[in-house]
């Protein structure tokens, strides 16, 4: 267990099965993600099993289990971006990224959130890579984005 794992988990020690959502919730703010060994650990806390933490856990869509890509892509699914198109835009980047919303590539250098409005509507649809914000984004333009993430990654080896 990490100690900020440990230090969430003593704050709560003596609350009850109610606080399951705000101490997953400060983990995933500690960690980035909720790894099996956090969430083992909460169950010994809560007097809880682990599937049935998951279980609660996976209802609500903001909780990752996997680590952060290094470079972390959010959609913007807000109502200005819906309407301009970012269903499409999370489907495509779904299909050349190879994951799903919430999940990271295997080689660790994407990962793929769905997030409410972002504050750029007059940018919409937007996505977002490690805060840089990409506007206007069509099914076209999203391949050269990638692409260029892809090749800083190259430039560093
Ligand atoms: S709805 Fe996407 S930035 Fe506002």
């Amino acid at each position: 267990m990490t100690p900020a794992v440990n230090q969430i988990l003593n704050e709560y020690a003596n609350y009850g099965k109610e606080n399951l959502i705000p101490i997953l919730q400060k983990i995933q703010e500690e960690e980035g993600y909720l790894s099996r060994e956090s969430v083992i650990e909460v169950g010994k806390t809560l007097d809880m099993a682990a599937s049935k933490i998951y279980g609660v856990a996976t209802f609500y869509n903001q909780f990752r289990f996997e680590p952060l890509g290094k470079y972390h892509v959010q959609v913007c699914r807000g109502t200005a971006c819906h309407v301009l198109g970012s269903a499409t835009v999370l489907e495509e980047m779904e299909k050349m990224l190879k994951i799903k919303a919430g999940q990271s590539s295997r080689d660790g250098l994407f990962s793929l959130e769905i997030v409410a409005c972002i504050g750029a509507c007059g940018l919409a649809p937007v996505i977002c890579v490690n805060g840089e914000f990409h506007a206007k984004v069509t099914k076209e333009s999203l391949q050269g984005i990638i692409d260029e993430y892809r090749g800083k990654e190259n430039s560093n080896e």
